[in-house]
C-alpha cells in the first residue's frame, strides 16, 4: 500500500526540526507532521513570515504544536546560534528535516564566502547536522532527512570550482548542491552504520511542484511552461508526501531514497527509488565530506 501521511498513527512525544518551514513544501511537511501530533520547530530566516504561517496552521489544526526559531542558512553563525538555542531547550530530536533551499539566484556569496546555493542548500545543513548529532544520538530511532532533486541526475561535484570561484553557471550550481545533499545522506548512513549509531539517514525529493523556488526562472519561461503545470507538476501537499514518507514511513531504512514514482519521477505517489549511480560514488562522497568539514570549520563528530 502506498504511503499517505494522513494514515500515520499518532507520533505524540516526537520533536521535529523543519528548515524553511514557512512556505512551499516545508509548510506542507509541517502540516503533515503536526497532524500526526509531532511537535515542529519551524527553523526559518524570516520570523514574521514564520509566525504568520504558524498562526495559519494552529488556527486550522487544533492542538498543533509549533515553535518558531530563527535560522538563516546563509550564515554559519546563525546555524551555530540556532543549534545552541535548540540544544539549550531540548534534549531530544526525533526528526531533522533539511528542507530549505534556493534555486538559480544571481551569483551571491553567503556570509562565509560560499556560493549561495552550495552554502544554503548543503553546507549549512551539513554543519547543522553535525551540531545536532549529540541530541540525535540521545534520541531513540532519530532520523535525518536531506532534500535532493531530480536535478541531482545531471549534477556533478566540481571540486575545482566548488564555490563557483572560476565561473558561475547557476543551474549547474543548483544541481551540484542537490547532488551534495543526496551524497551527504549516503555518506552519513555509511559512517553512522560503521559507528554503530542507531540514527537513520535518508534523503528524498518532491518531484516538481510550483512553489516560490521557481521565482528566479525567467518570466518568459514561466509563461511558456504554464500550460504544462497541471500535467507535469503536483501541488505542494502532494509533493511533500515524499518528504513525509522519508520522515515518518514505518518501513524506512537508513540509506533509503524516496521520491514520486509517476511520470519521469516528477509526479505521483511516493516510493523508494534509486538515484543515478554517480550519487553513490563513495570516493567523491568521502572527499566532499572532508572538504565540507574544512569549509564549515568543524570536524564531524558522529557519536
Ligand atoms: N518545488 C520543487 O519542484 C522542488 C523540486 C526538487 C527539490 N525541491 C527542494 O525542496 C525544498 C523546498 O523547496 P520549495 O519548493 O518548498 O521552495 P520554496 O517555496 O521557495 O521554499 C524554500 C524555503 O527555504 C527557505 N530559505 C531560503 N533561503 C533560506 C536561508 N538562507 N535560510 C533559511 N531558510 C531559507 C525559504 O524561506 P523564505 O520564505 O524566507 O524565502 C522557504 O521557507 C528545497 O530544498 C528544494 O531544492 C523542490
Amino acid at each position: 500500500m502506498s504511503f499517505n501521511s494522513n494514515t500515520i498513527t499518532s507520533q505524540k512525544g516526537k520533536i521535529a526540526i523543519v528548515t524553511g518551514a514557512n512556505t512551499g513544501l516545508g509548510k506542507e511537511i509541517t502540516i503533515g507532521l503536526v497532524k500526526c501530533d509531532v511537535k515542529v520547530i519551524m527553523a526559518c530566516r524570516n520570523i514574521q513570515k514564520a509566525e504568520s504561517c504558524k498562526q495559519e496552521i494552529t488556527t486550522a489544526i487544533s492542538g498543533a504544536q509549533i515553535e518558531v526559531m530563527e535560522l538563516d542558512l546563509s550564515k554559519l553563525s546563525s546555524v551555530r546560534s540556532f543549534a545552541k538555542a535548540f540544544t539549550n531547550k531540548y534534549k531530544q530530536l526525533d526528526l531533522l528535516i533539511e528542507n530549505a533551499g534556493i534555486m538559480i539566484p544571481p551569483f551571491t556569496k553567503t556570509e562565509d564566502g560560499f556560493e549561495s546555493q552550495l552554502g544554503v542548500n548543503y553546507l549549512s545543513h551539513f554543519l547543522l547536522t553535525n551540531l545536532l548529532m549529540p541530541t540525535l544520538n540521545n534520541t531513540k530511532d532519530a532520523r535525518i532527512a536531506t532534500t535532493s532533486s531530480i536535478a541531482h541526475k545531471t549534477g556533478q561535484i566540481n571540486f575545482n570550482n566548488l564555490n563557483s570561484e572560476k565561473s558561475y553557471a547557476k543551474m549547474d550550481a543548483y544541481r551540484q548542491s542537490k547532488l551534495a545533499c543526496l551524497m551527504f545522506a549516503y555518506e552519513l548512513q555509511r559512517r553512522l552504520s560503521k559507528a554503530e549509531s542507531q540514527v537513520i539517514a535518508v534523503s528524498s525529493h518532491p518531484g516538481v511542484s510550483k512553489t516560490n523556488l521557481f521565482y528566479n526562472l525567467p518570466k518568459w519561461l514561466q509563461l511558456v511552461t504554464t500550460p504544462l503545470v497541471p500535467l507535469l507538476t503536483h501541488p505542494p501537499e502532494k509533493a511533500a508526501q515524499a518528504m513525509l514518507y522519508a520522515a515518518l514511513g514505518t518501513d524506512i531504512k537508513s540509506g533509503d531514497y524516496i521520491g514520486p514514482t509517476g511520470y519521469r519521477d516528477m509526479i505521483g505517489k511516493p516510493g523508494k527509488i534509486q538515484p543515478e549511480p554517480h550519487a553513490m560514488d563513495k570516493d567523491v562522497a568521502k572527499k566532499l565530506w572532508e572538504v565540507s568539514e574544512k569549509l564549515t570549520g568543524q570536524p564531524f563528530e558522529l557519536v
